[in-house]
Formats: C-alpha cells, sequence, structure tokens
C-alpha cells in the first residue's frame, strides 16, 4: 500500500512557532517535590534542581513552561512561596487533596526555568482571587523597584525582574470541579478586568483567557463566545486543553486521536472568530493549547487521596506510556504544527512524573517515557515554515472518527538552511505503508535520515530499566532516487523523514 505527499516550498502554513514545544509544571504529586526539586538528590544544585532532570528537560527541547497550575492555581496564594523557607506555611491544596509545603515558590521556579534555559508562562488565581492578587504577582515578578513588591522580590535576592511575558487568566473555570469556578459571563467580565488592570503595570503581555477544558463540556462552543463577547479587546489567546485515551480496547479509535484534536481546534477557531465578525473587530485571537497529551485520566494512579490522609508529594497521574501512547503523541504533534497559522502556543501536559514523559525516583533514577522521543524530534527538527502537504492516503474505519486517513502527516521547512522535514504516523494496527514523499519542488536535495519509532507490542511500556529499549532507530526500508522518496513505514508507527 501507497500514500503520496506533494509538497512545494509556496504552501507554507505559518511560521513554526518554538511556543508549540512548551510543558506544564503543576504542584501536583511529584512534579514539583521529587521532579524538578529534589535537593537530597545526587545530581542536586544548590537550590535543590535536579540536574538529571534539566539534562532530559534540555534534550527533550522545550520553550515554555506553564506554571503553577493547573487545577492547583485555583486555590494557591502566590505569597505563601517567597521569602525564608523555613517561615513559608503549609497549606491544604483542595484540587489534589495534598499538602502543599511551598518549598518551591515562583522565586525558585524563576531559577529552575533559566538554568533550564525554558520560557516561563505564569497562571494567576481567578479561582478563590482576583484582579488584586494578579497585578501584586506581576508586579512582583516583573516590577523594576520602588513598588512595595517589586521590592520584595530584590529583598528576596532577585535583584532584577524576571519579565514574564505569557499570562494565563485563571486555568479551566468552565469546569464544575475547578475551584471558584464560574459562569461564562462572569469569569468573562473577570478575566477581561484582570487583563486591563495587568496592562496597567506592564503592557507588553501576552494575555491568555480560558477557554473549553474540553470539547465534551456542556458548555462548549457558548463558553468560547460569552467569554470572548466580554473580554476580547483585553486578552490575545484563547484555552484550549484535551486529554486523549483509550477506551473499551478501541484502538483504532485512539490512534485517530489526532483527528478528534483537529476538529476541536477548528471549532474553537471558528466560535473564536464568530466573536470578531460579530464585533466586527481587525484583531485576531489566536489558540494556546496548553494543555494537551494522553492520560488515561479515569484510571486508578489518577484517584486523588481522600479522607484525612492529605500527603505531601504523594504519586499521582503517574501513568506509564506505551508505544501506542508515543504514536498518538506524534499524530497529536502533527495536528498541533498543521494549525500553526492559529494555533500559536501549546503545553504538554505535563513535564515530570505526572502524565509527563521524563519519570524519576525521588532521590534516584530518572528515564524517559516512550513519548519523550516524538516531542523531542518534533522540537528539534520542525524549523522554519509549516507546509501544508497534499497527501493521499488509503484510509480505514473507526468507531469514534468514521473514516480517517492512514497516513497523516505534516511537513516543515526551513528556507534558510534547506531542509526538510516530514513527520509522520501510520495509523494501521496491521499493514505498513510506503510514503512516496516528492521533492521536485525544492530542488537538488540530500536524504539525511529516516528515523521510525514502532513495536511488534504495541501496548509496550518501558521502564528505569528497559528505557532504551524503545527509541527512534533508522529506518532500514527507504529508496531515493533523487526526486521521490519511498519510505515504508511500519504499521503503528511514528516517522520522521529529513531531507536538505
Ligand atoms: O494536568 C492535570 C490537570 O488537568 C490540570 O491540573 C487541570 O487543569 C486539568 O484538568
Amino acid at each position: 500500500t501507497h500514500a503520496r505527499l506533494s509538497l512545494d516550498p509556496s504552501f507554507v502554513v505559518a511560521p513554526v512557532s518554538r511556543k508549540t514545544f512548551g510543558t506544564f509544571v503543576e504542584h501536583l504529586g511529584r512534579c514539583v517535590y521529587g521532579g524538578i526539586h529534589d535537593p537530597g538528590h545526587p545530581t542536586a544544585d544548590e537550590d535543590g534542581f535536579r540536574g538529571d532532570v534539566i539534562d532530559f528537560v534540555r534534550e527533550l527541547g522545550i520553550s515554555t513552561v506553564r506554571y503553577p497550575g493547573g487545577n492547583f492555581v485555583s486555590g494557591y496564594r502566590w505569597e505563601d512561596g517567597i521569602g525564608p523557607v523555613a517561615d513559608r506555611p503549609a497549606r491544604k491544596d483542595l484540587a489534589w487533596h495534598s499538602t502543599e509545603p511551598n518549598t518551591v515558590g515562583v522565586d525558585e521556579f524563576m531559577r529552575w526555568a533559566a538554568k533550564a534555559g525554558v520560557e516561563p508562562m505564569m497562571a494567576v488565581n481567578l479561582g478563590t482571587r482576583g484582579v488584586q492578587d494578579a497585578v501584586d504577582l506581576l508586579d512582583y515578578t516583573n516590577g523594576r523597584g520602588g513598588s512595595f513588591h517589586s521590592d520584595l522580590r530584590k529583598k528576596n535576592g532577585s535583584a532584577d525582574p524576571y519579565g514574564v511575558k505569557m499570562w494565563c487568566l485563571g486555568n479551566e473555570m468552565d469546569g464544575p470541579w475547578q475551584i471558584g469556578h464560574k459562569t461564562a459571563y462572569e469569569y468573562g467580565r473577570l478575566a477581561a478586568e484582570t487583563a486591563r488592570a495587568m496592562r496597567l503595570v506592564d503592557p507588553d503581555l501576552t494575555l491568555v483567557a480560558c477557554g473549553s477544558s474540553g470539547s465534551s463540556m456542556p458548555t462548549f462552543g457558548t463558553w468560547e463566545r460569552q467569554v470572548l463577547e466580554e473580554a476580547y479587546d483585553d486578552v490575545d489567546l484563547v484555552s484550549m486543553h484535551a486529554y486523549y485515551w483509550e477506551e473499551d480496547g478501541d484502538l483504532a479509535s485512539f490512534l485517530a486521536s489526532g483527528v478528534t484534536m483537529d476538529n476541536f481546534i477548528e471549532d474553537v477557531v471558528a466560535s473564536v472568530d464568530h466573536v470578531r465578525a460579530a464585533k466586527k473587530a481587525k484583531k485576531r485571537i489566536n489558540v494556546s493549547f496548553d494543555e494537551w497529551n494522553v492520560w488515561y485520566l479515569t484510571g486508578e494512579a489518577s484517584q486523588n487521596p481522600t479522607g484525612d490522609d492529605w500527603p505531601i508529594a504523594p504519586v499521582l497521574l503517574e501513568d506509564h506510556y506505551s508505544v501506542a501512547d508515543a504514536v498518538v503523541v506524534g499524530g497529536l504533534l502533527i495536528s498541533l504544527l498543521r494549525h500553526s497559522d492559529r494555533v500559536v502556543s501549546a503545553s504538554l501536559a505535563q513535564l515530570v512524573n505526572v502524565i509527563a514523559p521524563i519519570m524519576t525516583e525521588t532521590g534516584g533514577r530518572s528515564w524517559k517515557q516512550t513519548t519523550f522521543h516524538p516531542f523531542a524530534q518534533a522540537s528539534r527538527f520542525a524549523t522554519g515554515d509549516v507546509l501544508r502537504v497534499e497527501a493521499q492516503s488509503p484510509t480505514h474505519e473507526t468507531k469514534k472518527q468514521g473514516d480517517v486517513a492512514t497516513v497523516d502527516s505534516v511537513a516543515t521547512h526551513d528556507p534558510e538552511t534547506g531542509e526538510l522535514t516530514v513527520f509522520a504516523i501510520n495509523r494501521s494496527l496491521t499493514d505498513s505503508v510506503t510514503l512516496d514523499v516528492d521533492t521536485r519542488a525544492f530542488g537538488a536535495m540530500r536524504l539525511v535520515e529516516a528515523t521510525q519509532l514502532s513495536n511488534p507490542d504495541p501496548y509496550l511500556k518501558v521502564t528505569v530499566d528497559t528505557a532504551d529499549s524503545v527509541a527512534p532507530v533508522a529506518n532500514p526500508d527507504t529508496a531515493w532516487n533523487g526526486a521521490v522518496l519511498e519510505v515504508t513505514m511500519p504499521p503503528l508507527s511514528w516517522n520522521v523523514v529529513r531531507l536538505a
């Protein structure tokens, strides 16, 4: 079976946005404590940050890191986490039924972000708090001095402002589970007023309003409209969140999760543009897909502690990912890249231990999950412009998405370096598919490499001891005549083809 791709350097969707390769660190489970911060660990630095995790973060190639939540932020008092650690209060974290020791707060996170070479993307609490606390936090992070909060930051050891540019106005405020959950109108008003006040402190910000927590939310569609009717002029982006998992043994539908993501993005863009049309606005609101991943969210690993048990950094949401999960993550990356004209920022949720590409033992070893690889390759090799690909693919039937393309793909082309990269998944459970990539529109090209990630057992997961057993390897099955490249992709595989 063959699939064909017609590529042309002038079929540009948009430049690759580095912000597509963001992730997320929440005070949740062992993401912070035992994840990025583990003072007893042999690789920990003077601030208690794990060097092995920072090395993995660099290899993963991430741009932004959203912090400190998630559901956690909607009950968070940021000033609990500043000043001498011994004086910081422990608090109940109602979102995750845990105890937050506040050992790590905004100053520590900013130091970690600088060491890891990532851009912080902060969220403010619009659940139990509002405008005043948001502007105080902003002045603490970005103020130059001469005001109470900016001077407090200096007193706490950071003379220079952190200059945080991206801010989320709350988190999942449409969700009944959210502390301080609001109606669309209530939230839209609060988001608009918070945004206006924040811009008075620092006009040079990118502000993200909460969209829907998922396409199955009963308010999806009307939520975006109502929020933006109140806040359109004051915000820059609207958020999307989506998690995917295999249900009822239906692997074929799970592998087509990218189709579900495509539809969700296109529906959000339609809702947002509807408000634009009705307001006769020139400004276009784009999307921050600031939570996405595979998450088995009804599974045992995701059950909160209960009753009198309020542990610090419990094992929570520690999903272990399979080869199929990695192929799905690859498919979701293809969907995000394909929509780069409207999705300008995205965050894989999350970074360490909690539904994460990086796992650690507290005080011990660390390893890469299967999902690490597609993210790292896409982040590294997607450069220049995203190209629209004209694809002809065989199709197959799925229960959830109907007829889907067996091969899904996207390409990037860097006019400066001449690099052309094709990212593709084969969603067939049983059949190899040969992808024919016609490169004639690019002139003379050479094949740099073709890699594949697959395994005869789609459910194979790795552990700390077997982490190296699933990784991209050279695809032995390629044929290149200088004009058309034929790459045979095994069933259920993630593939990267690089030409220059
Ligand atoms: O990423 C885990 C949780 O998923 C986040 O805290 C929340 O925003 C979402 O529901």
